[in-house]
């Protein structure tokens, strides 16, 4: 692995941001543009990233399995599927949901899909038990999903399209069920 120069001139602004000696501090956003570069952080690309900073390997390596954001295998080339298996999620059908991956997808988390396309994972909450379940489908979330509607959302997706996100079943937050008045 190594930044492209583009990327990598972005990483050194990163870094100067902090005082001498607090490079560190830029470790998620460099992890995050080495991510964003590859599609996911191979341990190369870990590795750079400690070297850039001045960090063990290991202290580098326990941000990026901190965080769901950071995928450590290879995701799919359309979309990475985060399901919400949280207790407000799981009480409202995620794992319908994860049943859903198994089929269409992988039937274990972190495997790609045969065709390449997808991979998913369960995860913890993410922060939006309001419109349970849930899932991220790439950057963006899917809400008050069921689990036919998880399957055209891959189906749609699977064909080049990318359906809308937010609340899946017409109601939008706190407002109304069937939307906005
Ligand atoms: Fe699923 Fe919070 S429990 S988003």
């Amino acid at each position: 692995f190594a930044f492209t120069d583009a990327n990598l001139a972005w990483a050194d602004a990163q870094m100067t941001k902090y005082p001498e000696g607090r490079q560190a501090s830029a470790v998620i956003p460099l992890l995050w543009r080495a991510q964003e570069q590859e599609g996911w952080l191979s341990q190369r690309a870990i590795e750079t990233v400690a070297e850039m900073l001045g960090m063990a390997y290991i202290r580098v390596l326990e941000v990026a399995t901190f965080y769901f954001m950071f995928q450590l295998s290879p995701v799919g080339s359309v979309a990475h599927i985060q399901i919400c298996g949280t207790t407000t999620c799981m009480i409202c059908g995620s794992e319908d949901l994860i049943s859903v991956c198994k089929d269409k997808i992988a039937p274990k988390a972190h495997m790609l899909s045969e065709d390449g396309k997808f991979s998913w994972e369960e995860v913890e909450c993410l922060g939006s038990c309001a419109n349970a379940p849930m899932a991220q489908i790439g950057k963006d979330y899917y809400e008050d999903l069921t689990a036919a509607r998880l399957g055209e959302l891959l189906d749609e997706l699977a064909a080049g399209n990318v359906p809308v996100p937010g609340p899946q079943n017409g109601r939008y937050s706190s407002e109304p069920l069937g939307g906005p008045v």
